[in-house]
């Protein structure tokens, strides 16, 4: 079969990513920071050196503020609600969002009565820097947006964002879901504040794990509260990072995984531009000559996450990607992707789009058969 929903969750994995799973969980097994014996120790050895590599890779500062949780949306809701919110406050965010970032800001913002404005991103960054600044307001609070659309691969000018927060004194908080993996981050060079992104999609590591590294000292209250291993005497969540803000036991053989996934990354010699920026380009050319193919976001580009979101001219794209499954044995996600907000900006929210998206994992064999597909379906329903 050809994988093309890689934006959703990577598959296959680099091999180093199931074997140390497996290693963990046959051979450690222990609670990492609950008990004293060698076993313990050992799995907390896997938690630390994977909280370190995590924050060398992405440029935060301390590792004590390299937190793990289970996937993005819970590692952006940690950052969203953990803030201290007052009625009044103001945020900035995008029309592009995923529900992880759209949905905790809706609760925050009729659990305090908040107000958020969505900025437009359209591709020119002077109009994008004067929509922020324009938004801007004595009360605003917080900075959040996705650094690429799960929807087109559109890359957002966080450069330019975190520039108007420093300015203002507003934190930024940025969800790196899709570009954690495809491109260099660097939190103390781009000025990001917060910085989420899941290990199952371009950091090809298992589902179930999630970070948010946090620069500088900012306050977070912590959203769960539990056992944390150590300070247990006290009926208070400790003061403590990481204890604070990670209650109850961790994901070991998902960290592991995650650790040999940061490092096959961090092996990678075209982490510059990767080889399936190269591919996603193909695939967009490709799908731009095919007459009844309409493609949405960015042309070919060095910058383009690998994603591609197109419709075939007036037919569902539920429909187009059920056919990809059954006859051609391609999966592709269609509908809305879990971002609503996208959708009205694209005017898809009735048809939804088509999305492809690879990893370093395709090859040129795969997209040329997916154009070709692309191309059969299409004139078949321009033939009825
Ligand atoms: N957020 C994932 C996607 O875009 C699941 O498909």
């Amino acid at each position: 079969m050809i994988y093309f929903d890689q934006a959703a969750s990577s598959f296959p994995k680099p091999p180093r990513v199931g074997k140390e799973m497996a290693e963990v969980i046959n051979s450690v097994g222990a609670n990492p920071g609950r008990g004293g014996h060698a076993l313990a120790r050992k799995a907390a050895e896997i938690i630390n050196q994977t909280r370190v590599k995590a924050s060398k890779l992405f440029g935060c500062s301390n590792p004590k503020r390299a937190l793990f949780y289970p996937n993005a949306t819970v590692a952006l809701n940690q950052a969203i609600k953990g803030l201290s919110w007052q009625e009044g406050d103001h945020i900035v965010t995008t029309s592009f969002e995923h529900n992880s970032i759209r949905r905790p800001l809706e609760y925050i913002k009729q659990k305090y009565d908040v107000s958020i404005s969505f900025i437009q991103w359209n591709g020119n960054i002077e109009t994008f820097m004067n929509d922020i600044n324009e938004s801007i307001q004595l009360n605003t609070k917080l900075i959040t947006m996705t650094h690429a659309s799960n929807v087109t691969g559109a890359l957002i000018p966080i450069e330019e964002a975190t520039k108007v927060a420093k300015e203002n004194d507003i934190l930024i908080l940025v969800d790196a879901s899709q570009t954690a993996g495809h491109l260099p981050i660097n939190m103390k060079e781009q000025g990001i504040n917060m910085l989420a992104f899941p290990g199952h999609k371009g950091l090809l590591g298992p589902q179930g794990t999630g970070m948010l590294l946090v620069e500088g000292n900012i306050d977070l209250e912590p959203i769960h509260h539990g056992g944390t291993g150590a300070f247990s005497e006290s009926p208070d969540q400790p003061e403590q990072w990481p204890e604070r803000m990670e209650s109850g036991t961790l994901n070991t053989p998902g960290i592991a995984g995650l650790y040999a996934a940061l490092c096959a990354y961090e092996e990678r010699e075209d982490k510059n531009v990767p080889r399936e920026t190269f591919l996603i380009n193909r695939l967009y050319e490709g799908l731009t000559e095919i007459p009844g193919i309409i493609c949405y976001g960015p042309s070919s580009n060095e910058t383009r996450m690998p994603i591609v979101a197109f419709n075939v001219k007036n037919v569902d794209s539920q429909e187009i990607a059920m056919i990809l499954d059954t006859h051609y044995d391609i999966a592709v996600r269609a509908g809305l992707h879990c971002s609503p907000l996208s959708h009205e900006t694209l005017k898809t929210t009735d048809q939804g789009v088509v999305r492809a998206s690879l990893s370093r994992y395709n090859t040129e064999k795969e997209v040329e058969v997916f154009i070709q597909a692309v191309k059969e379906i299409t004139a078949a329903y321009h033939e009825l």
